[in-house]
């Protein structure tokens, strides 16, 4: 069987924080499971990348993103993976301003790209520093861009719900080693991605065979 390719994408700007870890521990558990996996790490730390201006110059060149930055990097990325785990700190009960740029400099994937991510697997990991402070609405924008691009969302898996959890206590990557609450959630959601990423590698070659099913959803 091919490799499948993991990406795992780290939303916060900050070096050695608990979102890093986070990440980091899922794709790690991910490695274990299988050499079939090839686990790639991105973050947003020390990159520049500008939000999106609404220029429309990629919708009238037909092109991604036309702005000159860090981005690139994350587009090619993004494009070649086979499943996907967005990890990022909680803002405001929301992403950080930075994935939230990563995900909206996308846009033009539809047209460029049509149907690129569609049935590869998508999962996303929060962490915030209040118990309470909006773990489960900072995952939505995340499911979000992966439902936007017909992607299968996956978690669950006895305690994971909607993805991965980390109450962080503000103590960076130490308070993500301290929540072993939050441990269990990546520990679950390592599991269910893995699975997840072989059903649809294996779904999607077989659908690619059966040619007059294919034509019948065109
Ligand atoms: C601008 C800003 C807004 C924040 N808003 C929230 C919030 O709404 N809820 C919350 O639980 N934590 C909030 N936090 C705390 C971070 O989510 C928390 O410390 C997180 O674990 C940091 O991840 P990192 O160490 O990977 O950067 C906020 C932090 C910053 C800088």
């Amino acid at each position: 069987m091919k490799k499948i390719n993991i990406l795992g994408i780290c939303g916060s700007p900050r070096k050695d924080g608990a979102t890093q870890l986070a990440l980091k521990i899922v794709l790690d558990d991910i490695s274990s499971i299988s050499e079939i996996f090839a686990v790639d790490a991105w973050t947003v730390h020390g990159k520049k990348i500008s939000p999106c201006i609404h220029c429309d110059a990629c919708i009238r060149a037909r092109s991604m993103c036309v702005i000159k930055d860090d981005h690139k990097e994350i587009e090619q990325k993004i494009l070649n993976a086979d499943a996907i785990i967005m990890a990022s700190p909680v803002y405001d009960m929301n992403i950080s301003a930075q994935l939230a740029a990563v995900l909206s400099r996308m846009r033009p994937i539809y047209m460029v790209h049509s149907g690129i991510l569609e049935n590869k697997v998508g999962a996303a990991i929060t962490t915030g520093g209040t118990r309470y402070g909006g773990m489960e609405t900072a995952k939505y924008p995340i499911i979000n861009f992966f439902l936007m691009n017909g992607m299968l969302v996956t978690g669950g898996g006895g305690s994971c719900y909607l993805g991965g959890s980390i109450w962080s206590q503000d103590k960076k990557s130490q308070g993500t080693r301290e929540d072993f609450v939050g441990l269990e959630t990546l520990r679950q959601l390592a599991k269910t991605v893995a699975k997840a990423a072989v059903i649809s590698t294996l779904g999607k070659d077989a659908l690619s065979r059966q040619g007059e099913i294919i034509g019948n959803f065109a």
